[in-house]
């Protein structure tokens, strides 16, 4: 075989897409084609020029986003975007990529963060985004929503796990939305639920749990989870995608304060994006994640390698690794 360069050139103009997705979302396109429609209808609908109009729609269709009907000359929703890029749609995901619109990972802020080692997405460089969020309610609003967009459909498969039936009450630290307890709550009616995080956020947590009916079987607790005890009277301790914003020494902190909470026997569960040594550090997608931890956070993409060393640092003998979904995982610690 001729060596190609399709593997870097197709890397180089995957961006273009993401461009065309989030306009799409942001003119509210994939709404508008609940019934399939003509080009120019679309671009009259939206004000723009036919030209422009064309060519989103061409890469959308091209991705297989949309559906050209050759017929009709029309453009439909495929099944994915009636399921994810739906406003209505439970598990719709325009909320993480509107984000586009406001914070893009642009090579420079991707440079600035490698040359720093601090956050550069939010224009004041180095600033911590859980700090702008307790500042900047709009902020921590439409993070708090991207993060809902991620984290409903792993939520829905992570809550099928037969584990949950051994669990009576979760402490969800750094619990967002909720998105995690919701789900969980929703398919065993037996459970409890502790939502933790900082204060404005569970303020925007109580909402969505009063949305999804589950608050009857939640409590808050708006704490710092590096400055404040975990609540006591859990027997698992949930950290969805947390331990990622921060460093292994942070992370081995947090494992700490969640082993000291629970009883003997109890779980921490570590719902990640795993990337794996051994197959190039891939998958792409959780390698390309890592990247977002960098310019987002102080963290990263951890791998089951890294868990276990700091699973050892904290004498935890007995856990394992439950791929979920898609890019999911969840590890399983016991308590000994
Ligand atoms: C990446 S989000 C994960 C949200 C949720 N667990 C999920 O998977 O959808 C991280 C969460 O940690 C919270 N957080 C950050 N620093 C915190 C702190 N010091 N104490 C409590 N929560 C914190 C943030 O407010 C945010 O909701």
């Amino acid at each position: 075989m001729p060596i190609s360069d399709k593997k870097i050139y197709d890397l180089y103009i995957a961006a273009r897409g993401s461009a065309a997705l989030a306009v799409g979302v942001k003119l509210g396109l994939f709404d508008a084609l609940r019934t399939p429609l003509k080009a120019d209808a679309l671009a009259e609908r939206f004000s723009l020029h036919p030209r422009g109009m064309n060519a989103i729609l061409k890469s959308l269709s091209a991705a297989d986003v949309l559906i050209f009907e050759q017929d009709s000359q029309t453009y439909a929703l495929t099944e994915e975007a009636q399921v994810y890029l739906l406003k209505d749609s439970d598990l719709d995901i325009s909320g993480l990529i509107e984000m586009e619109f406001h914070h893009f990972l642009t090579p420079e802020k991707l440079l600035a963060a490698a040359q720093h080692n601090a956050p550069s997405i939010y224009d004041n460089a180095g600033s911590d985004v859980w700090e702008q969020h307790q500042k900047d309610p709009a902020q921590a609003q439409r993070f708090t929503r991207a993060m809902h967009a991620i984290s409903a459909k792993p939520a829905e498969v992570l809550a099928q796990q037969s584990f949950w039936n051994d669990i009576g009450k979760v402490l969800d630290v750094g619990a967002g939305s909720g998105a995690l307890s919701i789900a969980a709550l929703k398919e065993h009616s037996h459970l409890h639920s502790g939502l933790m995080d900082l204060s404005e956020i569970c303020e925007i947590a109580r909402l969505y749990v009063h949305k999804a009916g589950v608050e009857e079987r939640c409590e808050f607790h708006s704490l710092n989870m590096f400055q404040d005890p975990f609540p006591q009277g859990y027997d698992a301790v949930l950290f969805s995608q947390i331990l990622h914003d921060w460093n292994p020494k942070q992370g081995r902190l947090l494992l700490s304060k969640a082993l000291k909470t629970l009883p003997s026997g109890g779980r921490i569960l570590i719902h990640e994006k795993l990337t794996e040594p051994s197959r190039n550090h891939g998958p792409l997608a959780n390698a390309l994640v890592n990247l977002d931890m960098l310019v987002w956070t102080e963290g990263q993409q951890y791998s089951v390698e890294l868990f276990s060393e700091m699973f050892k640092d904290l004498g935890i003998e007995d856990f394992e690794v439950i791929p979920t979904v898609g890019y999911w995982s969840c590890v399983v610690a016991y308590k000994s």
